[in-house]
């Protein structure tokens, strides 16, 4: 099976030309490139920050991009993202009995779930007890099938320290439940606004470009402001290939764009 795997696309309203290069004509560069070439895959999933500042008129042009994907898609959201709105704009979107985005789905015999790792307000990412036991439930419910997590924010630091100090910190928590799923596979991720791959608790994972632009590579800051960005990334998603034993073979791919 081969699915897409979109991130950090950074909506703005569509007249919205600050923050460039423009999010809503680079992803429409990337959906171009991506029914081109990738229109036979199963499924895109949205690994969050879809939006740049979680409003319904940011929503709205969501909404209006992604209706231009050749196939369905499934989403999650990330710190710049919000519920509600979010919700409003793509009620197909399931979530949880808490209100979390939270859902589950399965594609050729691999268990798809999708974790909320939001913070209202903040930009680092977390997992409540509500979030913990619902997933905890989902694993259990399907302990039979190879599983892939899917999540916003990294539970892990990177070495990029302004983002590891936005990361998921209820890593330990986390930990334990990874530790008593051994159907969970692999993981997917965003956040960073570059492409990574690494292991955690034993599970690898890889982490979504953006659709946008990249975020700084930077090993030594700590605050956003003194972030030095030399190594500007060229618009990106993933074309993933699975099977049912739950193999994983990741493509980064990039789009010109100037
Ligand atoms: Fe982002």
């Amino acid at each position: 099976m081969k699915f897409i795997h979109l991130s950090d696309t950074h909506l703005l309203a569509r007249d919205d030309l600050s923050r460039p290069p423009h999010a809503g004509d680079t992803l429409r560069t990337v959906i171009d490139e991506i029914n081109e070439y990738h229109g036979d895959a199963e499924i895109c999933v949205i690994t969050g920050d879809i939006t740049h500042h979680g409003r319904p008129e940011q929503f709205d042009h969501a909404v209006e991009l992604f209706a231009t994907l050749e196939m369905p898609f499934i989403m999650i959201p990330g710190n710049h993202d919000s519920r509600a709105p979010l919700l409003d704009a793509f009620p197909d979107t399931p979530h949880d009995d808490n209100g979390f985005i939270n859902h589950g789905h399965t594609f050729d015999g691999i268990r798809f779930v999708m974790l909320d790792t939001i913070v209202p307000g903040a930009h680092h990412g977390t997992m409540c007890q509500a979030r913990l036991d619902w997933l905890k439930h989902e694993l259990a419910s399907h302990r039979d099938l190879p599983t892939f997590l899917f999540m916003h924010h990294p539970p892990l630091e990177m070495g990029l320290p302004f983002l590891d100090s936005i990361r998921m910190d209820a890593d330990a928590e986390l930990a334990a439940i990874v530790q008593d799923n051994p159907q969970i596979k692999h993981m997917f991720m965003g956040h960073l606004h570059r492409p990574s791959t690494g292991v955690w608790q034993g599970i690898p994972f890889v982490v979504g470009g953006s659709s946008q632009k990249g975020e700084p590579f930077d090993m030594r800051h700590e605050k956003e402001e003194d972030l030095e960005d030399r190594a500007p990334l060229k618009p990106m998603f993933g074309i993933v290939l699975t099977d049912p034993a739950g193999n994983v073979r990741y493509h980064y791919e990039t789009v010109q764009f100037d």
